[in-house]
């Protein structure tokens, strides 16, 4: 991992900027500079991409995963300060995060390929029997309403990675109660918690959770983070994603939204799932992906646990949920990750349901 620059002497934090003053994104020359590593990663998926011309300029090897504590100088924060959250740090300050000590996937003795399931919440995975086949990669990735028991035979039952934001973790505990779920997965071999630091927000939720102190005020009051992770919160294997590796995703034209060029800009980001697509882009070999969307979503109910029910994906404006099905096809026919996308029986019907009036 590089070392920080040293910052020039007298060097002094720039005022806050604020979202508020930008009708539309705000362009900087400075805007397509990101933090990397030293060691590129060398995962046997980059030779794949690297087969795709425009896809081998748009993927950094290297880029910078995750921020910490220590890894911010003052020039850092300058840099960043230009960019809105969860991309930078317009509009506010932070306290910030301490340093995960071992890799995010640990290598497996005698394997030199490394095969991840990443596992979203679609409807397709309701009765897909899917489960046994997640649970046979070497790491399985969730995030936000993970709910396993009762669906073990469509979603498997392990999780090794579960990607989350302050929100997600706290809301859908509330949410899906009526589906029994009761917390986040919390296996016991070594679960890694990745947290997608959305705002503020998450960033009191971090102050709590690591110094194990309950909140006052704020978005979480009367909460104890650290108990939110089922006693398997451990500060070395917490990751916290860095700015500069979201605002990749968001600007290499992956997932760069006409919509940022709208008033409401400053929510426009990439959904949780998409940021877990691109963390285990990034330290996997192999990719496959479950319950994300695809053209045929309409089709299913909008999440697996909802067992068929009539909801339809919300296509909410701080996402571009098109943006994204596009973006998973094309990486499916480049074979850059195989995406399921349900089975299809020839036999049945082909007329799309009727659809419930919202
Ligand atoms: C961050 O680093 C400072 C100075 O090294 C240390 O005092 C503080 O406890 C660290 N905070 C975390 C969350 O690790
Ligand atoms: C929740 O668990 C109870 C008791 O095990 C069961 O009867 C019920 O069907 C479950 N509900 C759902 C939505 O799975
Ligand atoms: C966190 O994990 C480390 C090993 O990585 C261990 O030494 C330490 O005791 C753990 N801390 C807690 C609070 O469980
Ligand atoms: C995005 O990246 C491209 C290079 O791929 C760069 O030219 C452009 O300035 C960047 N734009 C934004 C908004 O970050
Ligand atoms: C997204 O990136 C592409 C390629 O760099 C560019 O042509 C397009 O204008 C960008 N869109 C926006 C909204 O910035």
């Amino acid at each position: 991992e590089s070392s920080t620059n040293p910052d020039p002497p007298g060097l002094t934090p720039i005022p806050i900027l604020h979202r508020k003053e930008y009708k539309k994104m705000p362009h900087f020359d400075f805007e397509d500079v990101y933090r990397r590593d030293r060691q590129p990663s060398k995962t046997s998926l980059w030779n794949v991409i690297k087969q795709d011309p425009e896809l081998r300029d748009k993927f950094i090897p290297n880029i910078r995963m995750y921020v910490h504590n220590g890894s911010i100088s003052m020039s850092e924060w300058n840099r960043l300060s230009h960019f809105n959250n969860p991309f930078g740090f317009m509009d506010y300050t932070i306290n910030l995060v301490s340093k995960p000590k071992y890799p995010l996937l640990s290598p497996k003795p005698g394997r030199d390929c490394i095969s991840c399931a990443v596992v979203a919440t679609g409807g397709v995975l309701w009765k897909s029997r899917k489960g046994r086949e997640i649970d046979n990669h070497d790491y399985v990735f969730r995030l936000n309403g993970a709910v396993i028991k009762g669906f073990e035979e469509d979603v498997g039952s392990r999780t090794d990675v579960y990607v989350h934001t302050a929100f997600s973790i706290t809301a859908v505990e509330i949410f899906l109660r009526k589906y029994n779920y009761t917390r986040a997965p919390h296996d016991e071999v070594w679960i890694k918690y990745v947290l997608i630091p959305e705002g503020k927000r998450d960033f009191e939720w971090l102050t709590g959770l690591y110094k194990r102190e309950r909140l006052v005020g704020g978005a979480f009051p009367n909460r104890r983070p650290w108990t939110q992770y089922s006693d398997q919160f451990n500060e070395t294997r917490y990751y916290v994603l860095h700015m500069d590796f979201m605002r990749y995703i968001r600007n290499r034209s992956f997932l760069n939204s006409s919509t940022l060029n709208l008033g409401f800009w400053p929510i426009v980001r990439p959904t949780n799932g998409a940021f877990m697509m691109f963390v285990a882009l990034h330290v996997c070999d192999r990719v496959d992906a479950y319950g994300f969307i695809s053209d045929d979503h309409r089709k299913y109910s909008n999440y697996y646990y909802e067992r068929g029910a009539n909801t339809h994906v919300t296509f909410f404006g701080n996402h571009n949920y098109n943006m994204e099905k596009d973006l998973w096809k094309i990486f499916h026919e480049l074979k850059i990750i195989n995406l399921y996308s349900g089975e299809s029986d020839p036999t049945e019907p082909t007329a799309p349901k009727q659809n419930r009036r919202r």
